[in-house]
């Protein structure tokens, strides 16, 4: 009905504030023009520093948070999974970023944290891991990617939480296909600071 479908349209608008690109302006830089070039919390950490790279992975990973707790308490499981996927969608294609932005982990970090919490947690501790041995934060999004729709399928967890699982790991890795290619071709961008121009 009309109600849902705006919930709908407001998810994908609050998932479409460009926290990484906004945090680079208040620095005085264009985000899209240092390091990966990527509009999200992973690129923020390495142009801007640990600060803001933290500060922007809490809102974008607040804005999935937001929206699947605001769903899942008012409108139920079903709803809350679109909804979480019209964030991610509204931060990978930011009407604010002529239809540009980042590659919806932290966002959807945030709706898995909220919805799945006990699965979210494997997924962190697995997340860190990775990167902190190979200081690639593409290897641990994708790795992650990967493990998430597999433990929502041997955790049981509610058909709409495991389809959610699966069109996120879907589309988080093909949002990663650069990474993919330069981590493939030992070119990949570290975590380590890196203001250097594209
Ligand atoms: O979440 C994005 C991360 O996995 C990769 O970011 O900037 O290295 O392409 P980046």
């Amino acid at each position: 009905d009309f109600s849902t479908l705006l919930f709908y349209l407001t998810a994908f608008f609050l998932g479409s504030i460009p926290f990484a690109y906004l945090a680079g302006r208040l620095r005085g830089l264009d985000i899209r023009q240092h390091g990966s070039g990527n509009i999200g919390a992973t690129n923020a950490f390495r142009v801007l520093g640990p600060f803001m790279g933290t500060v922007v992975l809490l809102l974008d990973a607040g804005k999935g948070a937001v929206v699947a707790l605001w769903a899942i308490t008012s409108f139920g499981e079903t709803v809350a999974v679109i909804a979480g996927l019209a964030a991610i969608l509204g931060h990978t294609f930011s009407p604010f970023m002529k239809f540009k932005g980042g590659k919806g982990v932290a966002t959807a970090a945030g709706v898995v944290i909220t919805l799945i919490p006990d699965i979210a947690l494997i997924c962190v501790l697995l997340f860190a891991t990775i990167v902190a041995l190979s200081k690639y934060v593409s290897l641990g999004s994708i790795t992650v990617a990967i493990t998430l729709p597999l433990l929502a399928f041997f955790f049981n967890k509610p058909l709409a939480y495991q389809i959610f699982s699966l069109a996120t790991a879907v589309f988080v890795i093909y949002r990663h296909i650069p990474n993919i290619k330069r981590l493939l071709a030992g070119e990949e961008n570290s975590i380590r600071r890196n203001q250097s121009k594209l």
